[in-house]
């Protein structure tokens, strides 16, 4: 795919010590210039997409924005939006989502993505799939050479039923990258973490690139008990990326 790097902007204010939370809060607010009144907007999930929906909130209260519905991609930003008073629906009264905003675990040089270490990825991926535009935004920690390249997690949703043979296939699959996997647990009781579908999630590691991404996916969604990966092949339409240099913003 043709990468195009559309804005190198002069650093943000190199005086300032930016957080890394500063950094996620500047690439969500430049993503939420994108959201013009009347439109359905995704909402996503994390630490990120969470400034995102707080903006396009103060923007409503304004006044700025009028007429805006939010489509939450986790049971969390659907809290979130509703005590903030954004109006909402979902996919079955809104299936085409005009624009959608979330953050990413990592994004790799073609703008694929690692999402779902929030737990969220199952209702991330149906609705950024169904979004005409997915601006994905992220500080610069999260950019990557290659999809699993952090070496942090690639989340797999599994229902629960013998959770443990779908642990077992997966991990086989990429036995040729070195791949490991775990029970996603709850750090507070070491009980397993359900995702809002009711689902466990299977956190995969690997050594290696895996290849190509398009194969191992279908790979994975072969397996029976499988319910979604979070791989997001070819979905995000643009990347913010805030850094302490400044904002750049890759597109496809
Ligand atoms: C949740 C996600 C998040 O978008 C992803 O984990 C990034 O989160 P954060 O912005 O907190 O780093 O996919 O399922």
């Amino acid at each position: 795919p043709t990468l195009m790097v559309s804005s190198a902007a002069p650093p943000l204010c190199p005086s300032v010590n930016l957080t890394q939370d500063d950094l996620k809060k500047i690439a969500a607010y430049k993503a939420v210039e994108h959201v013009k009144s009347g439109m359905v907007v995704g909402l996503g999930t994390g630490s990120t997409a969470k400034h995102a929906v707080d903006r396009i909130a103060h923007l409503l209260q304004q006044g700025k924005l009028k007429d805006i519905v939010g489509i939450p991609t986790s049971t969390k930003t659907h809290e979130q939006a509703v005590s903030l008073g954004i109006p909402l629906s979902n996919l079955d009264s809104h299936p085409v989502v005009d624009l959608a905003i979330d953050g990413a675990d990592e994004v790799d040089p073609e703008l694929n993505l690692v999402k779902g270490r929030g737990g969220s990825l199952l209702r991330e991926k149906m609705i950024e799939s169904a979004s005409k535009k997915f601006i994905v935004i992220v500080d610069e920690s999260k950019l990557v050479n290659y999809v699993g390249g952090s070496r942090l997690a690639m989340p797999v949703e599994v229902i629960p039923f013998c959770w443990n043979h779908s642990l077992t296939r997966l991990v086989s699959l990429f036995a040729y990258a070195g791949c490991v996997g775990e029970l996603r647990k709850y750090a507070e009781n070491g009980e397993a973490f359900v995702t809002d579908n009711g689902n466990y999630i299977i956190d995969l590691y690997f050594e290696k690139d895996i290849g190509d991404l398009k194969e191992a996916s279908d790979a994975i969604l072969r397996l029976p008990g499988i319910v979604e990966h979070g791989m997001f092949i070819g979905l995000a339409t643009s990347v913010i990326v805030a850094g302490v240099d400044g904002v750049t913003v890759k597109s496809k």
